[in-house]
């Protein structure tokens, strides 16, 4: 999404480096910001596809490192509330770093995607200065008024969040079990590898009404149009269809049932 926002509005969009096992340390973060010297830089935190949270160190680093060139340090945390317990968030670093911004959504763990809502925390100035190029009438009253009511019912809304961590986690150690390769995940989708025939078992998964996202290098994902194709099929269905057929991975164990009308996701769509 954000090299499609960069397009539109005619801004240059480098991707930043990370290591092989896609994790991104303090030194590589600032030496990269160092050299390129942008004027915003996005940090994902938990990242999307990996899951994987950053550590502060990182932030701090690519904050100083950013001091020459006045770079702006946005901390994108959409998945923040899945973190493992006790995981810090970039909020804490605010209090005198006037560049650092942290952005958050109501998309996911108040699963209010339709609401279009998100939101920052940020210094005066930062906030003050949005409100002058933001668009007009970005926001609506009806969106303001559900996100009021939302921040009310937080408490039932983010009810499933903690039952999610606890199936991610599980999700991790069945997939690391059957000799795969999981990412550390703190978000509430699981990035994995191992697989020989990545598309393979993408496919035979939604035949089987799962649907997982094939991230494949390049990177592919699935078509609505083929969505649409294949019925949803239940996931108790889907377990009694089991055992393996050759090429699909062992049945996942999983112990609760998702909620109605969703399938458990490994990989976020
Ligand atoms: C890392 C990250 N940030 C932000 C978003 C934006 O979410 P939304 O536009 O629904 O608020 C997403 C959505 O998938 C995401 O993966």
């Amino acid at each position: 999404m954000y090299p499609l926002l960069a397009s539109g509005t005619d801004t240059g969009y480098i991707v930043g480096q990370r290591a092989d096992d896609y994790g991104l340390s303090a030194e590589s973060a600032a030496l990269q910001v160092k050299e390129l010297q942008p004027n915003i830089v996005f940090l994902c935190s938990p990242n999307n596809p990996t899951g994987t949270g950053l550590g502060l160190d990182v932030v701090e680093a690519v904050y100083e490192a950013g001091e020459a060139s006045q770079t702006i340090v946005i901390v994108d945390e959409a998945y923040h509330e899945f973190a493992h317990d006790g995981t810090p968030s970039a909020l804490t670093l605010l209090p005198g770093r006037e560049r650092l911004i942290v952005s958050r959504t109501m998309s996911k763990a108040f699963a209010l995607a339709g609401a279009r809502l998100g939101y920052m925390a940020a210094a005066p100035e930062v906030t003050d200065a949005l409100r002058l190029v933001r668009l007009p009438y970005h926001l609506s009253a009806i969106t303001q008024a559900t996100a009021l009511a939302a921040l009310q019912h937080r408490t039932a809304l983010m009810a499933d969040v903690e039952d999610i961590k606890e199936q991610r986690d599980r999700i991790v150690s069945e997939l690391t079990r059957m000799g795969l390769k999981p990412a550390a995940s703190d978000s509430n989708y699981v990035f994995f590898g191992g697989l020989d025939n990545p598309h393979d078992v993408w496919l035979r998964l939604l035949d089987d009404g799962v649907l997982i996202r094939d991230v494949g290098i390049p990177a592919t994902c699935v078509s609505r149009r083929e969505l649409r194709r294949r019925p949803q099929r239940s996931w108790r269905r889907w377990n009694a269809s089991w055992p393996a057929r050759p090429g699909c991975p062992p049945k996942l164990e999983v112990s609760a049932p998702p909620r109605a009308g969703t399938s458990p996701s490994l990989s976020h769509y």
